[in-house]
């Protein structure tokens, strides 16, 4: 396995990797749910390329830039485990060099739910997995569907800017209880990891809810009630998963999305309805 940190290294080693390249793009503090990107990457690939950078552009000037878990080295060990071939872990300098003035702005998908929230953050996360891509070239963008917003505005990028990748999307892994698996976790106090996978259940109540006719206004509403008292609901709904425009029926494709704050810690959870 191969540890690089500047582009030229980048660029020299994925051209000569075997194709199909497989690549997932990730902030580090890997998780059961990264590996779980991997080792599809790993079934479908004959090599795999991993970048692991936090990036400062996508979170807002309140957010946990400073405090988001780091842990390069434990990090790499699972990965050397998982059968990657090579880590892309550049610093921030390598990524904005300080004459770095282009962004990549993915439009009105960026600007409800997370992103009414977080104005910059899909700028952000749609710039530099923009830049990403052109690095590491790879065949095939592993997404994880816990961030449904994330997956809906790069593959628009991707549709809108022609980049010559398809787009894969994982489903979420879980804990036992049903939380989805995040790399925020660890900020939860066990009172907060407690209440956490309330999120997921009030998410199937209005699944089941408007399965069973009921309209979407009620199944929101008696799922709001499931939430436990910890938990600061940001939205709950039912969206058009390409556009992430409010829907009334249950009509696949779509999602159902919460995000709640546990503490100072926000939580994002989906359940994806398949055509
Ligand atoms: O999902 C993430 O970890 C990040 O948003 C991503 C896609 C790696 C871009 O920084």
């Amino acid at each position: 396995m191969h540890t690089v940190s500047t582009v030229a290294q980048a660029r020299a080693l994925f051209e000569v990797l075997p194709r199909p390249l497989g690549f997932v793009p990730t902030m580090g503090a890997l998780h059961d749910g990264h590996l779980a990107l991997v080792t599809r990457a790993r079934d479908e690939s004959s090599a795999i390329a991993v970048s692991i950078f936090v990036n400062p552009a996508q979170f807002g000037p309140s957010e946990d830039f400073d405090r988001y878990p780091r842990d390069l080295e434990g990090d790499c060990a699972k990965l050397h485990r998982a059968g990657v071939d090579v880590i892309f872990a550049p610093d921030v300098a390598a990524i904005y060099p300080e004459e770095f003035s282009t962004t990549v702005d993915p439009g009105a998908l960026g600007t409800s739910f997370e992103g009414a929230l977080r104005p910059t953050h899909f700028r952000g996360v749609a710039t530099v997995v923009t830049k990403l891509l052109n690095i590491v070239r790879p065949d095939v963008l592993y997404l994880g569907q816990k961030d449904a917003q994330q997956t809906a505005v790069i593959r628009r990028v991707v549709r809108d800017l022609d980049l010559p990748v398809r787009v894969t999307i994982v489903p979420t892994e879980r804990e036992p209880d049903g939380l989805a698996r995040s790399s925020r976790n660890v900020y939860l106090s066990s009172q907060e990891r407690e209440a956490a996978p309330s999120l997921h259940r009030a998410l199937q109540a209005v699944r089941l809810a408007m399965a069973g006719g009921r309209t979407k206004g009620d199944a929101l509403a008696a799922a709001r009630g499931l939430l436990h008292p910890l938990a600061h609901l940001d939205y709950l709904d039912v969206v058009d998963s390409d556009t992430f425009e409010p829907i009334d029926i249950l009509r696949p494709p779509a999602f159902i999305i919460g995000a709640a704050r546990f503490g100072a810690t926000r939580l994002l959870d989906n359940i994806w309805i398949d055509a």
